[in-house]
This record gives C-alpha cells, structure tokens and sequence, in this order.
C-alpha cells in the first residue's frame, strides 16, 4: 500500500504531466509558436515543483501524528493506559481525533480497573463462601459419622449431636437463604410493595421476636421513639429485616446486662432516622464503610465463633437503599464504648 505522501505527490505529477502533454498537442496543432510553449513548460514545471514541496511540507507533520497516534493505540491495545501520547499536530481534524483516542483509552482504563475490582470481589467471595460452607458440613459430618460408628453411647451424649446437627443444618441454611436473597437484591430482582405503616409498630415487633435471646442475654431494651411520627411508605417485611439484623448484631456485641438503646427521630420535614445503639466494642472508622460489603467482618475468627458469615449489613444496605434511605455507624453520643447502627427512611418517598 501507498502512503499518503507518495499518493498525493503521484497525483500532482500526474496533473503536470497532463498539462505538459497539453501544451504539446497544442505546440503540434500549431495553437502556440516555440516560444509561448517554451514559457508555458517552465511555468507548468515550476508550478509542478512548488506544488510537490508544499505537499510535501504540509503532509509532513501530518503523517508524523498518524504514525504518533498507531502507536499510541498499539499501546493501549496492550493494555499500557498510562503511555504519554507524543506531539501530535497537522491539523485540526488530527488534534481532535487524538484527544478522542486520549479519553478513548482514559475511559477503557476505568473500566479495566472497575471490572479488575469486581473480579477480585468476586474471587475473594467464592473463597469466603466456600469455607462458611465448608465449617458447619465439616462438623455435620465429623458428628454424623461418631453417631454410625456407635462411639456415642448414652443417649443424653447422642441427644446432644444430634442438638448440634440440627443447629448447624440451621445455620448452613440461613446462610444459604441470605445467599440467595442478596444475589436476588444485587441482581435487582426486588418488586417491593410499599404500604403505609407506623416505624414504631416495626420495632415492636422485631423487640418481641428478639425476647427470649435479649433476656439469655440480660439485655434491656431502651427505646426512645418521638411521638407525632409521620406514617412511612415502607416494605413492612423489608423494614423489619433491617431492624433484625441490625439488633442481631447488637446483642451479640454488646456487653451482657446492659442496654440497647433504639431511638427514633424525625431528622426534618423529610427524613425519618432510626439509631440502634449498643455497649460493644465499637467499630473501628477504618472498618465504617467496608462492614456494609458482604462477608466483611471486623474479626474473622470471633465472627465466625459467633457464627455470622457478614451478610447482615450488606443485606440491610440494600433493603434501605431500595427504601430511598441511608445506612451507617458511628459512635455513641455518650463517648463511651459501643456501636450506634443508623438508618434514615424518606418521608412519602413512594406513594
Ligand atoms: N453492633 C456492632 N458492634 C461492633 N461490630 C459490629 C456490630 N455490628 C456489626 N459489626 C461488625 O460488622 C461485621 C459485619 O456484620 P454483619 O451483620 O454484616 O455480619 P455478621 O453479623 O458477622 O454475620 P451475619 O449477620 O451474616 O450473621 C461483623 O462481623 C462485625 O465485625
Ligand atoms: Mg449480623
């Protein structure tokens, strides 16, 4: 293939010899005397020789950026977004076609790096997965199999396997059931029918099936709920599911015997906010955001004796952020040790 320059410069010099083949014929038909064609050669062939440096002069830095610009994008098909771009001039249409490249690959690179990120997510979750699998069926099984070779003899000892196979065949389904529900949420599969219903009701609801763990515990319920609250367009079931697993985790990080305080406020004519407060450890702030990711514990080891596999808050993110509202943690108002678990749900957001 030709380049651009020989091209252009075949192209003048055909012309010139067109005209030069002219001035011949015209010469031959006795159009012109000797000198006239004479003076008009030597026009044709200076203007013939002015036309092919111009071209010359003008293609030059074009050709240059093209070449500049092929490699260029070499570069970034090999995946080096970060290679600086070189001069590139010429002409307008040239310096346009290179800053479209330029953002071009500035925007393959954030989706490089975005799509790097989901894939090491999801790596890392297929791992977390599989041990919170691998942990309860181990233990079925060790428990199944002392139970065939007859070691347990006394039926209070086989009471107690059995007790603890049903515990964890419990636990792996509960696991595998917010497994499902999130994938579900994530993959945006969520029609929620909203109702109108009172906050307060919700959080009654949830303190009653929490009872008999809140008093194992000597846990007391604090609640402090503003009257004149406004009725919220709310998934009752949704709502209450937040709730849940928000207290869950508050019983099982507070310290026993002492209490919960769960608070509900009307932050302004538009937010309503609801704070579950406990005397735990706290979070630390370098956890604060990476709690709400699935399977993130702040203590791997300790969650996993407690049985939690981190899904708690991923989920109650999702459902509140299906609400229109807001999820965090900070600390208590008081100073002292403990978590406040808060979410905000809008005023007559869905009606
Ligand atoms: N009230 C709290 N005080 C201190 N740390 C907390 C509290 N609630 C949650 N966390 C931290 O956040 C992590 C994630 O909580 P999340 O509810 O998502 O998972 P989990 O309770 O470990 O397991 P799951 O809820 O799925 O049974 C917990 O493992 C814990 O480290
Ligand atoms: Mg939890």
């Amino acid at each position: 293939m030709m380049n651009l320059r020989t091209r252009l410069l075949l192209v003048n010099s055909l012309a010139m010899a067109f005209l030069i083949g002219a001035l011949v014929i015209s010469y031959w038909h006795m159009l012109l005397n000797k000198q006239q064609t004479w003076l008009l050669t030597m026009i044709t062939l200076g203007a013939a020789i002015l036309s092919s440096v111009a071209f010359s002069w003008l293609t030059l830095p074009i050709t240059r950026s093209i070449r500049t610009l092929a490699q260029y994008s070499a570069q970034v098909a090999d995946r080096i977004f970060d290679a600086p771009l070189g001069q590139v001039g010429g002409a307008a249409e040239i310096r346009d076609l290179a800053s479209s490249l330029y953002q071009m690959s500035e925007r393959l690179q954030e989706s490089f790096t975005a799509l790097e990120a989901v894939e090491r997510t999801r790596r890392e979750l297929v791992a977390n997965i599989s041990h919170d699998l691998r942990t309860p069926m181990a233990s079925i099984q060790s428990y199944v199999e002392a139970l065939q070779d007859g070691v347990v003899e006394r039926p209070e000892e086989t009471k107690r396997y059995l007790q603890t196979i049903h515990n964890e065949t419990r636990r792996l389904s509960a696991l595998v059931d917010d497994l499902f529900d999130l994938s579900k949420l994530e993959a945006g599969q969520n029609i929620m029918k909203v109702q109108p219903h009172r906050i307060d009701q919700v959080l009654a609801d949830v303190f009653d099936t929490h009872r008999l763990l809140l008093s194992e515990k000597q846990i007391e319920i604090v609640a402090n709920v503003q009257d004149d609250l406004p009725v919220l367009w709310i998934s009752i079931e949704k709502i209450h599911r937040v709730c849940s697993n928000l207290l869950d985790n508050a019983i099982t990080h507070t310290t026993p015997g002492t209490a919960i305080e769960i608070t509900v406020t009307r932050l302004n004519h538009s937010i309503v906010e609801v704070s579950i407060a406990d005397h735990g450890e706290g979070v630390e702030t370098m956890h604060r955001q990476r709690i709400f990711e699935r399977l993130y514990r702040t203590d791997p080891s300790r969650a996993r004796a407690t049985g939690g596999a981190g899904l708690g808050l991923a989920i109650a993110k999702r459902l509140v952020e299906l609400h229109g509202g807001d999820i965090g943690v900070r600390d208590r108002d008081d100073r002292s040790s403990g978590a406040v678990f808060w979410f905000t749900l809008p005023i007559n957001a869905v009606s």
